[in-house]
């Protein structure tokens, strides 16, 4: 069985000293007990403290929200995968729906990004969702396929294998209106099956696929029993240690 990855956006939250408090508060609550893999993804400010904060903390990874596809040069406000790499970071969230709706980021630059990353031994955190528009008009499938297509393009095997996909619905994104577990399974089994065709199923079944969309400490068991669902990426719920500690919890726990 794939081991479930839970990781915290934090987006554009979290000033440093917020952050250095909220981990704290995070490993206290979350003890040493064995939990899910935890990545958390903090703004490139405070990504030197995180990853001094979690230097000596096995299972809690350091992950980026983006990063640029070229390892340097000319492109005023960007940060680079050797940047990255230098402060210990392991993660890259990549194609995240805000960055495609606010930023332009389209599956040919989330494409790119991926084999920067991958290139540089980072492992992506690829991000695909519809929008509530496309979802009710019925082209969920066919949405994901061209995100999962145009994002993963020319990628080998080996390649594939070394990444994480998140699955995000733009409409359950900070909405408080999460997919249910049955809508998410579906969407989940179906980037399965374009994982199978654009590799193998050997290949499909190493990779984990996160839900995310207000994901919270009361829905996650639930989500996570899902049979295709591998994790969590989760915005709003994780800029609150207690409730974030909750969720890694929850996640690896049996339903009755
Ligand atoms: P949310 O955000 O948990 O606040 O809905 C999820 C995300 O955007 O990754």
């Amino acid at each position: 069985m794939r081991k479930k990855i839970i990781a915290a956006n934090w987006k554009m939250n979290m000033t440093i000293a917020e952050a250095a408090s909220f981990l704290e508060d995070f490993l206290l609550e979350l003890g040493g007990e064995d939990h899910a893999d935890v990545v958390i993804v903090p703004s490139f400010i405070a990504i030197p403290k995180v990853s001094e904060l979690l230097n000596s903390v096995p299972g809690v990874k350091l992950g980026a929200q983006n990063m640029h596809w070229e390892s340097s040069g000319a492109f005023t406000g960007e940060v680079s995968a050797p940047m990255l790499r230098e402060l210990f970071v392991r993660y890259v969230v990549l194609g995240h729906s805000e960055r495609r709706q606010y930023f332009g980021e389209t599956d040919e630059i989330v494409n790119r990004k991926t084999k920067a990353a991958l290139a540089a031994s980072l492992t992506p955190i690829v991000c695909v969702g519809e929008t509530l528009a496309q979802r009710e008009s019925g082209q969920v499938e066919m949405v994901l396929e061209q995100q999962l297509r145009g994002s993963l393009a020319d990628l080998n095997k080996a390649q594939l294998e070394d990444l994480v996909l998140a699955y995000e619905p733009v409409w359950a994104i900070g909405t408080g209106h999460t997919a249910t577990p049955a809508q998410a399974q579906e969407a989940h089994a179906f980037i399965l099956s374009v994982l199978t065709k654009l590799s193998s199923a050997a290949t499909a079944n190493k990779i984990r696929i996160q839900y995310g969309g207000s994901v919270k400490p009361g829905n996650t068991a639930e989500l996570m029993a899902q049979p295709d669902i591998d994790g969590a990426l989760v915005g709003g719920a994780s800029l609150e240690a207690r409730a974030f500690a909750e969720i890694v919890r929850n996640a690896v726990k049996q339903l009755p």
